[in-house]
């Protein structure tokens, strides 16, 4: 089985999803708070929903060079997920990130450090010139997220989502190369 592994710091790695990583997707993405936030995380999270994503992973990992989906790792143990949703034809230099961090290890600067590591390999290694993130409007964390690594606020997108019946808007963050 092909690996993959990137250094965010002396602790923290990015590295393939796991077919043991099972057990934490399900102690993890039971936490309403995270769907609350994302949008492709089902709720209530389900033994088969971690099933498919390790699944949709495995296949990437075959087919996908380079990986653009990542699991977030102290040692051996999984703490979240992040990637990339690379777009294509003449927006072929741009993508959207994604992430998200088990409840336990918020607050403690991993994700701004894992984002930095996400633009590092999005500019140097995927060829990307233009990153953007879309969150909601009401998630001042992930905003933190961005702004400690250099994304700028373009705009707010009105009712862009529609959640749980609810529109939402989202604002639109991006980070250029040259930034
Ligand atoms: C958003 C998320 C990834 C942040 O990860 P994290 O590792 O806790 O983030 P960091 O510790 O690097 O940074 C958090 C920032 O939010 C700030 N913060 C913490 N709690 C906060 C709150 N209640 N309100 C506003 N800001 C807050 C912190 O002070 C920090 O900012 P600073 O570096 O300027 O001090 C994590 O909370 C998460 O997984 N949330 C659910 C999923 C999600 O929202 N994903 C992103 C979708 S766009």
């Amino acid at each position: 089985m092909r690996t993959v592994s990137y250094a965010v710091n002396p602790e923290t790695s990015l590295t393939e999803i796991r077919r043991n990583d099972k057990a934490t997707f399900l102690e993890y993405l039971v936490e309403k708070e995270i769907y609350d936030f994302t949008l492709a995380i089902p709720h209530p999270y389900k033994e088969e929903d971690a099933e498919e994503w390790i699944r949709i992973n495995e296949q990437r990992l075959e087919e996908e060079s380079p990986v653009t989906t990542f699991a977030i790792r102290r040692g051996e143990k999984l703490l979240g997920c992040c990637g990339f949703l690379p777009a294509g034809g003449p927006m072929k230099h741009t993508s959207e990130i994604g992430y998200w961090l088990g409840k336990p290890h918020w607050g403690q600067g991993i994700m701004s450090q894992v984002v930095g590591k996400l633009c590092e390999i999005g500019f140097n290694d995927l060829g990307l010139f233009r990153i953007t993130a879309h969150i909601f409007s009401h998630n001042s964390r992930s905003e933190r997220v961005l702004l400690n690594n250099r994304f700028r606020q373009e705009g707010v997108l009105r009712s862009h989502y529609l959640k749980d019946g609810a529109y939402r808007d989202a604002k639109i963050f991006a980070r250029l190369k040259t930034d």
